[in-house]
């Protein structure tokens, strides 16, 4: 099966699954982009434009997330974009520990298949999904090691909008990001979380890794 194959079913999975909560409520938004994507970039839940489009990441914060994918050169059909929740709240609320909990099969399968080169988990709750611990000011644009994946958070674009700084930030670091997806410069020190530990047979296989703290 080709991994555009074991996406398709594991999207048709998710759309026949009767447990998932928000499914009375709100389209699925699976997630695109290309299946042998480096980066897999990973937002909170759709809102109000994905939910109408069935695509995440297509309202304000996603022409964002577009340009920038564009500043470095790439194109957003070279990523893969999803969610870790796959139906949109209403109002847009947060999503519930419990549907995070009912997605997350998916969402780990769903990264499994994709096997990027790292997961770009965007703004503080998606962040918080791989890294309990962090703190989205402190550790966006730094890599952290989560069960063997290269995990690089970054803020929200929609928090970008909001602030100029922010937006300066979130630019710096996606101009790191091809460096950042070829180096094994692992950030640790966010105590706490068993699988915060870089991977040890990361470190093994990769004898050049540094630590930034
Ligand atoms: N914000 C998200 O976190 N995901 C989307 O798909 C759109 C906006």
């Amino acid at each position: 099966m080709t991994k555009t194959e074991a996406l398709a079913a594991l999207e048709k999975e998710v759309e026949a699954d009767e447990s998932l909560p928000l499914r009375n409520v709100s389209y699925l938004v699976f997630g695109e982009g290309n299946p042998d994507a480096d980066v897999l970039f990973i937002g909170e839940a759709p809102g109000f434009h994905e939910d109408r489009l069935k695509r995440p990441f297509v309202g304000l914060a996603g022409k964002l997330l577009d340009k920038l994918i564009g500043e470095i050169g790439w194109k957003r059909e070279d990523v893969y974009i999803t969610n870790i929740v796959k139906r949109r709240p209403p109002e847009n609320r947060d999503p519930l520990p419990e549907e995070i909990e009912a997605y997350k099969p998916y969402l780990t399968r769903q990264i499994e298949i994709i096997n990027a080169k790292a997961i770009v988990p965007l703004g503080r709750y998606s962040m918080n999904y791989f890294l309990p611990e962090a703190k989205i000011s402190r550790d966006q644009g730094k890599i952290f090691w989560v069960d063997g994946r290269k995990v690089i958070p970054m803020f929200h674009p929609a928090a970008a909008l909001r602030a100029g700084a922010v937006m300066q930030t979130l630019r710096e670091s996606f101009q790191k990001l091809p460096e950042l997806i070829k180096t094994n410069v692992v950030a640790h020190g966010v105590s706490g979380e068993s699988n915060l530990n870089p991977s040890p047979e990361k470190q093994q296989d990769t004898p050049n890794v540094q630590t930034l703290f």
